[in-house]
């Protein structure tokens, strides 16, 4: 019998809590997903008991992947832009697995959209250097080169124009200063400029939720890499966090 193997991927936002299996040879969804909120304060304990909860919907049992809008290094939180200050320095992945019971591996958000860019998206197949960017309530990045994701980059915090870049050009920015597309694509060609002359990408891949609307400001943008959106949308944490299992080694 072709026994099917899957993961449970999990993604950790501000404002919601999402999973679903996933089968890790073609990315796609094995069920509906599932989506919680997530708790406010969002604290390590409250978290921990709305992730068990996910994992209690799907009567999960296996290894879990989980993505944390924060650097995730070696399973410990070590920063925490739009997350609650106690996530910093704490040990994340060991209380989400304790809270669930299972094994779980915890990555960076924009690190897990950027796996699953490679090897199912917009990037796959690309040698060099390709840079992922999330625009959202902050900006994530994955450098990933010749196909390997070199983790916690966190250019979203470049400093830039006075202070840090998801401060400029994230897509919360454009809503809260009500910036019209055109504006908006300025600031991030601006950014994207800057993200070019540090690293000279060969392909820029834009996602977050934005780039469901990315015919309004790609075609704006004049650099010298290729920029494309992301193919995975929505799907990218969870499905990135159920292949970070796999590169672990851990199924
Ligand atoms: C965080 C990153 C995260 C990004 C997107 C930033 O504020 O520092 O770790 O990937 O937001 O959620």
């Amino acid at each position: 019998m072709n026994v099917r193997k899957s993961v449970l991927g999990i993604d950790i936002g501000g404002s919601g809590i999402k999973g679903a299996p996933v089968d890790i040879e073609t990315g796609a969804l094995l069920a509906e997903r599932i989506k919680l909120d997530t708790p406010q304060p969002a604290t390590p304990e409250a978290v921990g008991q709305v992730v068990r909860e996910l994992v209690t919907q799907f009567s999960w049992k296996g290894p879990i992947g989980c993505t944390f809008p924060a650097i995730v290094h070696h399973g410990i939180t070590l920063s925490a832009a739009n997350v609650d200050k106690s996530w910093i320095g704490a040990p994340a992945q060991q209380i989400l697995a304790d809270a669930v019971g299972q094994p779980l591996l915890l990555l960076n958000d924009a690190d897990a959209a950027g796996l699953a860019e490679v090897t199912f998206g917009a990037a796959k197949g690309v040698t060099g250097t390709v840079i992922v960017l999330t625009l959202g309530t902050g900006i994530g990045s994955a450098l990933i080169v010749d196909g390997r994701l070199v983790p916690n980059t966190e250019f979203g915090h470049l400093q830039f124009k006075g202070g840090v870049a998801e401060k400029y050009c994230s897509a919360k920015i454009k809503d809260e200063m009500g910036l019209k597309w055109k504006e908006y694509s300025l600031r991030l060609n601006e950014y994207l400029n800057h993200v070019e002359l540090l690293f000279s990408p060969d392909l820029i891949i834009i996602g977050g939720g934005i780039s469901r609307k990315h015919e309004k400001f790609l075609p704006e943008l004049k650099l010298r890499s290729p920029v494309l959106p992301a193919a995975l949308r929505n799907d990218a944490g969870i499905v990135g966090a159920a292949l970070a299992v796999v590169h672990a080694g851990m199924c």
